[in-house]
Parts: structure tokens; sequence; C-alpha cells
């Protein structure tokens, strides 16, 4: 297993794959996936392409917030298996050379969690400043209220403490208190814990918000950095090869500091750009893309970004102006049970009106800019929502695996699915499953496994410098990745039009574009700009080779 961690770097040119294991594969019948089950579709998910897996969280848990909010750090929640089940999914998965990383819940717990109930009795008890107390609720107003559809204040009163508590998520969720150093202590030891088990790092929730200061937003702290550092240091230390990856909704200059100078996370979500992508899209307009990756600031050697389309949570639309977040909402979510919080809380596919030309245009940007994608379980196969389930559960049912009783998901009774499956016309089951696109060569499954293995041949595609490559006309995306002699060219058209376009390709006259597809027959690049017509939403991946 050690030998197995120990190789270097892999997360530069991996692929995850986001499963939440509830409602992955239940193996038990009693209506809920499981770890058992998540192990009977690892060839499944080795036949994608995909090197990584990522776990939403899978400790025991009230599931207020589906997992992400913890009651015992050290054990899996029954539901979903035992320790024993997670260490044969680690070592079925390390066999086929599949990687696994989990949630870790750093910034708070539930209320439910022992550390709680016993901080609860008061400041007698050892677990007392585990937790972040106050007798009024007025202390640090310029924290803002995160789940700000649900929640109106970040202090809640504990009736048994007689005092208010700190929580910037629900208010069953209270903060840990990182200025006491035991609980910094326990947070290690939670992590040291999982990679005895074998586990190959980290997704680290909510990291922004471990401390709080006076007159300030309560976000980024110095401080934070700090214990990010020594959450490193164990890594590199203890467990080298192991990697730990940021979910910090933030704007790129706080967001790119949680790589530190390489001394904190080795990864971060790319939250900048995934809004921008469906702006491009939508705009007929390379700008925002262009923009956002030209000005998002150098992250160190061996660091790398994660980039997505969607998740199990609402699309964030923090990181945008005002204008574009309202253009954003007029377009993406044209019912207002569509948005959540700042967000729309939509999958992929629906968002995209299920075309799949919108579709492949996004994944093919995904994987052709820099970054390591992740892949939103069920988004390979374009699976809907439902906007009718409350908070983000729409974006969270059962993985759609065939046609048979409840998706081949479950052989419970249906009405004992912790969420119903798909049955709406649109994105029913029984039209939109595995088995099916496994039968169709067409099929968006196929072509996406297809493009996944076009990736991962060349390592431009992880490893390569960007350059844009000007062009005649907006609705054009193209940009060159290189790296170690090997240029790709990648063009796409963001319009639902066709375009014709002139690239400023003079650096590479005398090289000729062959395409992926083995096509020679694109003529070689002169010292002009290269014409080329691209159909509505079409993408081009060549590679530039001696004529
Ligand atoms: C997770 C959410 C969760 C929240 C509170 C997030 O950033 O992605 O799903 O509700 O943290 O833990």
């Amino acid at each position: 297993m050690a030998e197995f961690n120990g190789g270097g770097h892999w997360h530069l040119d991996a692929v995850f794959y986001q499963v939440y294991v509830r409602g992955f594969k239940d193996s038990s019948r009693d209506g809920n996936g499981d770890l058992r089950g998540l192990i009977e579709k690892l060839d499944y998910i080795e036949s994608l392409g995909v090197s990584c897996l990522w776990l939403m969280p899978i400790f025991p848990s009230p599931l207020r917030d589906d997992g992400y909010d913890v009651s015992d750090f050290l054990e899996i929640d029954p539901s979903i298996g035992s320790l024993a089940d997670f260490q044969q999914l680690t070592e079925a998965a390390h066999q086929r050379d599949l990687r696994v990383i989990t949630d870790l819940v750093i910034s708070h717990t539930s209320d439910q969690h022992h550390w709680f109930q016993k901080a609860r009795q008061g400041p007698d008890s050892p677990f007392f400043s585990y937790y972040v107390w106050s007798d009024s609720d007025d202390r640090y107003q310029e924290a803002q209220v995160i789940f700000s559809d649900t929640e109106h204040s970040n202090w809640a009163w504990d009736h048994q403490a007689k005092r208010y508590y700190w929580h910037r998520f629900f208010s069953h969720q209270p903060d840990l208190n990182y200025d006491h150093l035991p609980v910094q202590e326990a947070i290690l030891d939670v992590m040291r814990f999982w990679l005895d088990l074998g586990i190959d790092g980290f997704r680290v929730d909510a990291v922004p918000y471990l401390f709080e200061r006076e007159g300030t937003n309560c976000e980024n702290l110095p401080e934070t950095h700090a214990f990010c550092r020594r959450m490193r240091r164990l890594i590199d230390g203890e467990y080298p090869g192991r990697i730990l990856l940021a979910e910090a909704n933030q704007w790129p200059d706080d967001l790119v500091a949680y790589f530190g100078a390489g001394d904190e996370f080795h990864m971060a979500f790319n939250f900048p750009l995934m809004p921008r992508l469906f702006l491009a899209l939508r705009r007929e307009d390379n700008r925002p893309l262009i923009d956002c990756i030209e000005t998002l600031p150098a992250i160190p050697a061996d660091c790398q970004w994660a980039t997505f389309l969607r998740n199990h949570d609402e699309l964030t639309l923090e990181m945008v102006t005002d204008a574009d977040r309202d253009y954003l909402t007029s377009e993406y979510a044209r019912d207002p049970r569509m948005m959540l919080n700042v967000g729309i809380r939509r999958r992929l596919a629906p968002l995209l009106d299920h075309d799949r030309r919108r579709i492949e245009l996004l994944y093919s940007l995904l994987l052709s800019l820099p970054g390591a994608p992740v892949i939103y379980y069920g988004d390979e196969i374009g699976m809907g929502d439902n906007i009718y389930l409350g908070d983000r559960n729409g974006v969270r049912t059962p993985m759609q695996w065939s046609d048979d009783r409840n998706a081949g998901f479950s052989s419970a009774d249906p009405s004992r699915l912790y969420k119903p499956v798909l049955t709406d016309p649109l994105d029913n089951y029984q039209t939109v499953n595995v088995a099916a696109q496994l039968r169709s060569p067409a099929s968006l499954l196929h072509w996406l496994r297809h493009q996944l293995r076009l990736r991962s041949s060349q390592p431009v595609f992880s490893r390569g410098e960007i350059r844009f490559v000007q062009v005649s006309c907006r609705s054009i995306v193209a940009f060159t990745r290189s790296h170690r002699g090997t240029t790709a060219l990648l063009v796409h058209n963001l319009a639902a039009t066709v375009q014709p376009v002139h690239l400023e390709l003079e650096a590479y006259a005398g090289l000729r574009p062959v395409h992926f597809s083995g096509n020679h027959g694109f003529p070689q690049i002169q010292a002009a700009p290269y014409f080329l017509n691209l159909a509505p939403y079409e993408s081009l991946w060549f590679l530039l080779e001696p004529a």
C-alpha cells in the first residue's frame, strides 16, 4: 500500500470521479448505496478512464447535511458499511490503479458529535473550548451567512450551555475552535487514522473558515493558512505521495494563496473558472474564459487545479460580478425553484437543455484546459435532476444503471430508497442509464470514455503550458498546450451557429494540424492566418506535427 501511495505527483495527471456513495449502488437492499455496492462498480469506474475516486462524506452522521455533519470522524456510517468494507474498497481500487480520496470536514462537526454534546455541559467540560462560544450574538458581524436561504445568523443559541455558538453553515453544524490547540491535534489525528487505512488524500471541506477574528470577514486568515501548512507538513513528513485538495470558494488571489509556496494544498478547485465556462457558452463569447485563465495567478510547480463543471452542491455564482450573476441566473435558472442560496441547483445535462453538442463542448473544454478534471457521478451519462426535492437533493438522486427496478441501483422496495429515482419524461431511468449507453456506440458515455482516453494518451493536457491563439471572432476559443516538444491545438466553437474563423498560428508555420482521429488532411500552417470552419458547438483537437 505504501508503495502505491508513494508514486509522486500523480495528482498532476489525475482525473477524478466524484461518488456520492449513498446514491451509487446499494448492495444490501436497504435503499441506500454502500461501500460494497461501490466495490461492485469499480470495473465500471475503471472503464471510464478516471484515475481517482473522491468519496463524499462516509462518516457517521445524522444526515442533516448529507454527511457534511459528522458525528464521528473515526467510523463509517453503518448505512454505508464498515471500516473493513472501506479497507476492501481502497485495496480493490488500488489493484486497478485507482486512487481514493474522501471528504474531510474540518471546519465543523454535527451537533450530535460527542465533542459538542460534552462541550454543551459548560466551561468545566474538557470539550467546551472545542467550539466557539459567546454571550452575545453580535460578534464577527462582517462574516457572511453562507446558507442564506436557511440561516439568518452565524450564531445559534444553545439552551444547555446557555450561550451562543458559532456556525458558518447550518445551525446544527457548530464550528470547531482552531484557536484551541487540542482541536488542531485532534484533526491531525483524524487525518492519520484514514491515511493509515490507505487513503490517498482528502478533499478538505470549507477550508477558508477555520478561524475567527473581529474586524475581518473571518475567511482566509493567516492563522488558517498556518494550520493548512501543519496539515501539509503531516503529509510530507509521514505520508508522502498523498494529497490535499482544497475546497475554497474564493476569488483568485485568495484562492491561489491555498497553494502557499507549495507548502499548503497540492490541489484546489478552480471556482472562478467554473461559472465562466457556462457564461462563455451562453454568451457565445470567449472573453470570460480567456480573461479568467490569463489573470489567474501562477501556481507553484507540483500543484494542480481541480477543474469541474458540476458537483453535489448548487452551481455557485459567488465568484462572478453582480451583472454576470443576474445573467447566469436568468439564462440557466428560469424557474425560481432552481435557485438555492447564491447558486443553481441543477445537473449538467438539464442546465444545457439536454443538448448533446453543448454537453460535449463543455466537457471538451474541461478536458483540454489546464487542471485535473473532476466528473460528478451520473454526469457521464447526462443524468437529469429533480428540482422538486429540497436543498441540493435534486442533484443527488440514485445512479441510473439500467431500466430495471429502481434504475438498477437497489432491489429494495421503491419507497425505501433514500431518494426517488428520476421518472420524468426527459430524464427517466428507463431511457437515461448506463446499460443503454453501453449498448449504443454513439452514446455520451462512449464519447466521454473516448475523450478521456485521448486526453490521457498525451501529457500535454495535464502538464502543458497554455497559450491562447488570436482568433477573428469571439465565439471561437482556441489555445495551444505545449509540453516537452509536443504541442496540441484545441479549437472550440461556443456558438449555436456555424463559424468561419482565422487563427493567428504564424508561430507554428511549417507544422500541420493532425486531428486526434488520425486525420492528416488538414493543410499545413503558413505564415498567414489559418482558416477553419466550425460547426455549431464543435470542438477540434489537433496535434501539431512536422509537415
Ligand atoms: C460542501 C457542502 C456542505 C458544506 C458544509 C461544503 O462546502 O460541499 O455540501 O453543505 O460544505 O459542510
